[in-house]
């Protein structure tokens, strides 16, 4: 009787270290208290971004610092390649001079997204989380304003970032609701 209970015991204490070793339980759990918090925040986008990139990393991620600081990084990659796109719907000759200063205008708060994005990250790493919040804030603004102006701008009145921007605003907003569950404001 001594011996089975022992023995179930290990498999459930095995259970727990195989569950957490593949990150699969922290992301789901942290998704899911983010999004009780926040009803901004779409559950099954947070799990399926965070599964995908922590299922590339070595060691996966063992705490929410760690997802915080995936966040970080996928929304960087992001903010980069929506820059591209930008430079690319730049050379569009047929643009009028609005929507181009705009999306000039764009490319600048995208850059200084990233700018406080790789700031972050730093930070992140000494553990001093001073300024992440603002940062964070600062950036969710930016991505909007940059989506107001195009949208007000581009002919059709649709901003042609729109899905980046929503995809942006999203990440964004996931990583400042777990800052606050990790700072606990
Ligand atoms: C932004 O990140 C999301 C989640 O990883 C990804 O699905 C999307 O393709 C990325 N978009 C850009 C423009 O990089």
């Amino acid at each position: 009787m001594r011996f089975a209970l022992n023995e179930s015991l290990i498999f459930i204490v095995s259970l727990f270290l195989f569950q957490s070793s593949n990150g699969s339980d922290l992301i789901s759990k942290n998704c899911k208290e983010a999004s009780n918090r926040d009803p901004g925040i779409m559950y099954d986008f947070c799990v399926a971004c965070l599964e995908e990139a922590s299922s590339k990393l070595h060691p996966p991620p063992t705490n929410l610092e760690d997802l915080l600081g995936i966040l970080i990084t996928i929304s960087k990659n992001n903010a980069t390649n929506v820059l591209s796109i930008i430079s690319k719907l730049s050379k569009d000759k047929s643009l009028d001079k609005f929507a181009l200063l705009t999306l000039q205008e764009c490319s600048r708060l995208y850059d200084q997204s990233v700018f406080f994005l790789d700031q972050i990250a730093g930070t992140l790493k000494s553990k001093v989380f001073d300024y992440v919040g603002m940062d964070l804030s600062g950036i969710g603004t930016f991505a909007r304003v940059c989506n107001e102006d195009l949208s007000s701008k581009w002919r059709g009145g649709i901003s042609p970032l729109s899905k980046e921007y929503q995809i942006f605003d999203q990440l964004i907003w996931i990583s400042h609701v777990f800052f606050e569950i990790i700072t606990k404001t």
